[in-house]
């Protein structure tokens, strides 16, 4: 899949760089050439004769290394890859990116390469959720920079959350799509994701518990994959990948327009928790209390059922329909009566009683229902099921 691409890896200093010496492996299994740049606090963490081993190539480490500068100049260095590989991504490193700072090899080779820059970042929850991370992330995406993961988890710090690095094969997975090699290459997917807002008044709407995390893992893997994603999104509590073609939506008939609107497709994945209904009667100015203690009589509609409509299409239907189930109850009877009811190819269920902790989680335990029956999968995280979904889709469309 890669063969004869050359990547520049940079490896940071952070407990994930023993993970780049798996990634290394993974992509010389490809046909990668990986030419390895190790920081100086990465040899902290793995030593440079580990990572030149594996990658079969010299191992740069220092910017003032005059051997290397008659060999290869930075400049050089950084633009005779296809693309330039940062993981593990530290906190610093990001700040140092973001700021176009260039005081040390791997700093000065991202600010001279010519070519695209995928990072891997990984760091203690906290410091990835500070605002000046927040800030540096935002800077790096609006600069063009690619990101994959972090994932959540138990850290090596002991304490869970975001900001464990991506696994190798989702980093390879998504070198293979910023390289525009996925297995999805030339696919175009529909996404739908996040509630709907059903508004009462200009000021109150209809809602419901979903974060979008589960659509947003599902657009990202597929990105990854190499699909060009159409991420129809509502008003969501997580945002929305980068490298996707968003279009943010309200209503459920805001998300039927939009959907229609980006066929054709390969595949849509419907995992958008779409009101049923909507208010007809919403009132155009805040409604008041009239004194009579008396609740407002609100008049509700059936909203369209969009992946129905899309599954049931004749001409110009995608050729996967993939739909989404949530239940309480006999998740797999519903579930496989629903893939009847509407039609769709496959149905993706899970258990949304509150004691699962799904909706609104991190983690997803899904079953899978196809044509030919249903598969139970463990309790993982979303962007796995989000992940494992993709090559399922990615097998489907090959
Ligand atoms: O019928 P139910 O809402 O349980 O079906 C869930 C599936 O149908 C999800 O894939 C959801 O995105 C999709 N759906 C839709 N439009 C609706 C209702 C549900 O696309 N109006």
């Amino acid at each position: 899949m890669l063969a004869d691409k050359r990547i520049l890896l940079i490896i940071g200093g952070g407990i994930a760089a023993y993970k780049a010496l798996d990634l290394i492996r993974r992509l010389r299994e490809q046909g990668a050439h990986v030419t390895p740049v190790l920081t100086r606090a990465g040899e902290e963490f793995v030593t440079p004769l580990s990572v030149s081993a594996l990658a079969a190539e010299k191992v740069y480490r220092d910017l003032f290394d005059l051997t290397d500068e008659a060999e290869m100049g930075h400049i050089e260095l950084s633009r005779a890859a296809d693309l330039v590989v940062v993981a593990p991504a530290t906190a610093d490193l990001m700040a140092k990116m973001a700021a176009g700072l260039a005081g040390d090899l791997a700093s000065t080779l991202l600010l001279a390469t010519d070519k695209r820059v995928l990072i891997a970042p990984t760091m203690n929850v906290r410091m990835w959720d500070h605002p000046a991370t927040r800030r540096n992330l935002a800077q790096l995406l609006a600069d063009g920079v690619l990101v994959v993961g972090p994932g959540e988890g138990t850290m090596a710090c002991g304490e869970f959350g975001a900001g464990r690095m991506a696994e190798v094969p989702e980093i390879v997975a998504a070198i293979g799509a910023a390289l525009g090699d996925g297995p999805l290459k030339g696919r175009h997917v529909i996404v739908t994701s996040g509630p709907t807002h059903e508004p009462i008044d200009p000021v109150r709407y209809i809602a419901n518990r979903s974060s979008g995390a589960q659509g947003a893992a599902m657009a990202a893997a597929l990105r990854d994959l190499g699909a060009r994603v159409s991420f129809v999104t509502g008003p969501a509590a997580v945002p929305p990948p980068a490298g996707v073609d968003v279009v943010a939506v309200e209503t459920a008939r805001e998300m039927q327009a939009a959907v229609l609107a980006a066929l054709p497709a390969d595949a849509a994945v419907f995992a958008a928790a779409v009101a049923d209904w909507r208010v007809v009667n919403a009132a155009t100015q805040k409604m008041k209390k009239d004194g009579s203690g008396l609740p407002p009589a609100l008049e509700f509609a059936e909203n369209p059922d969009i992946l129905a409509q899309v599954a049931q299409m004749g001409a110009g239907r995608p050729r996967l329909v993939v739909g989404f189930a949530a239940e309480t109850e006999t998740v797999a009877d519903h579930a496989t009566a629903k893939r009847a009811r509407k039609g769709c190819d496959w149905i993706v269920a899970n258990d949304v009683s509150p004691e699962t902790g799904i909706m609104g989680g991190g983690e997803n335990a899904v079953m899978l229902i196809t044509g030919d029956g249903a598969e139970s999968w463990p309790r993982m995280a979303k962007g796995e099921v989000a992940r494992r979904l993709g090559l399922r889709i990615a097998d489907a469309l090959a």
